[in-house]
């Protein structure tokens, strides 16, 4: 498409509080808005860090009260959202609090729309066009990432899993952006380094599939190159010590890739969903191990945009020389580099390829994509 032939729309974020002690602002903020009681939204292993005892008592010397909401699953159910919901409501709250990593956002935000909507959950199903049934006001809802991969502080859907067949269903809306983000990257600190390196490689998979996928956005294609670059240039140092200044890149560089990949994303996704699906892998490091056959397989059509990237991280711009550089990356962070090295012994490659080939994702891959193709590219990955 030639650049303003056609009318496009750009949806960017929020307003983001970037930086350390960001999330001392919670509650000062809160209260300027008049918000009284909060339902903080978070998951159960967060619930029990230090790190969050120090939010709380922080948010309660505030004078904000917080009513803590975290029966949470891995893989967030409709039960878990309107568990949530009836908890704000009975504990008469004002505002919602989404705080820690992917499913504390996506059960918080899925909380906030349905508050004040009777529908049932799955009527705002986004591939049934439900977002024309978000018509009501939605609560104040912030957000508090503890983790530097999804990005779904800035995101604009959820993802909740039917409760009896598991199936994955994304809701979305714009009127469920948060209002505000406080992007604190001290609270980073505590994280392990595989956590680190996992969430890290889902953060580079956004960017580099936003860069690459066939959607017209050169605004995207800006944020996301320069996620990449904040990625290449502080990953492994974040994920072997505690560094502030790599972790608040990484924090910079998930926040980045998730508002690209509204562009679009592509097979790199579509290969990782069905392995969490049937093998319960950790969605950072299913990207991780399929990221270099991902990005082998769109060489062809993306050739230019690889030399792009090799020149801004300083290395031969070559196909050749980006993927050995995926792969040293991987090696590096302990990631897998096939399904060996993962731990998944003898997968079924026929399923594997049906799931993703339902999947969503890889409809704005900048090549069109078969179940064959599926089947040729996670065999590659066998190892
Ligand atoms: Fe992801």
């Amino acid at each position: 498409m030639k650049i303003g032939e056609n009318i496009v729309q750009y949806n960017f974020p929020t307003v983001i509080r970037f930086g350390k002690g960001a999330s001392d602002e919670i509650g000062p903020h809160l209260l300027s808005v008049g918000k009284k009681r909060a339902l903080i939204v978070s998951d159960p292993g967060l619930t029990g860090l230090s790190l969050f005892e120090k939010i709380m008592s922080k948010i309660s010397q505030q004078k904000l009260e917080g009513i803590v909401f975290s029966s949470i699953d891995k893989n967030p159910i409709e039960k878990n959202v309107l568990d949530g919901v009836e908890a704000y409501k009975q504990q008469d709250c004002d505002c919602i609090i989404g705080l820690g990593g992917g499913a504390s956002m996506d059960v918080a935000r899925a909380i906030a729309l349905k508050v004040n909507h009777d529908r049932d959950l799955f009527d705002f199903d986004d591939s049934k066009g439900g977002d024309k049934y978000v018509v009501n006001d939605i609560p104040y809802f912030v957000t508090v990432p503890t983790t530097s991969g999804t990005g779904s502080e800035v995101g604009r859907s959820t993802v909740i899993s039917d409760d009896i067949t598991k199936q994955k269903k994304v809701l979305f809306s714009p009127e469920l952006m948060a209002k505000r983000v406080f992007a604190d990257p001290e609270l980073t600190m505590e994280l392990p380094s595989f956590i680190t390196a996992a969430t890290g490689m889902d953060a580079l998979s956004h960017n580099l599939e936003a860069y690459f996928s066939k959607g017209f956005s050169p605004m995207c294609d800006g944020i996301a190159l320069e996620g990449i670059r904040l990625i290449f240039d502080s990953i492994e140092k974040a994920s072997s010590s505690a560094d502030l200044e790599s972790r608040s890149k990484m924090m910079m560089a998930a926040l980045m890739g998730a508002t690209a990949f509204q562009k679009g994303l592509g097979i790199v996704h579509s290969m990782a969903h069905p392995l969490s699906t049937l093998y319960d892998t950790h969605h950072g490091l299913a990207n991780a191990l399929m990221l270099r056959y991902g990005v082998e397989f769109n060489a062809n059509a993306c050739e230019d945009r690889i030399r792009n990237i090799c020149q801004l991280i300083g290395i031969e711009p070559s196909v050749d020389c980006f993927l050995s550089h995926l792969e040293s990356l991987n090696k590096s962070l302990d990631m897998p580099l096939n399904f060996k090295e993962a731990g998944i012994i003898d997968p079924d490659i026929d399923q594997l390829s049906k799931l993703a080939l339902e999947d969503a994702c890889h409809q704005c891959n900048p090549i069109s994509v078969t179940l064959e193709d599926f089947k040729s590219i996670y065999t590659k990955a066998l190892g």
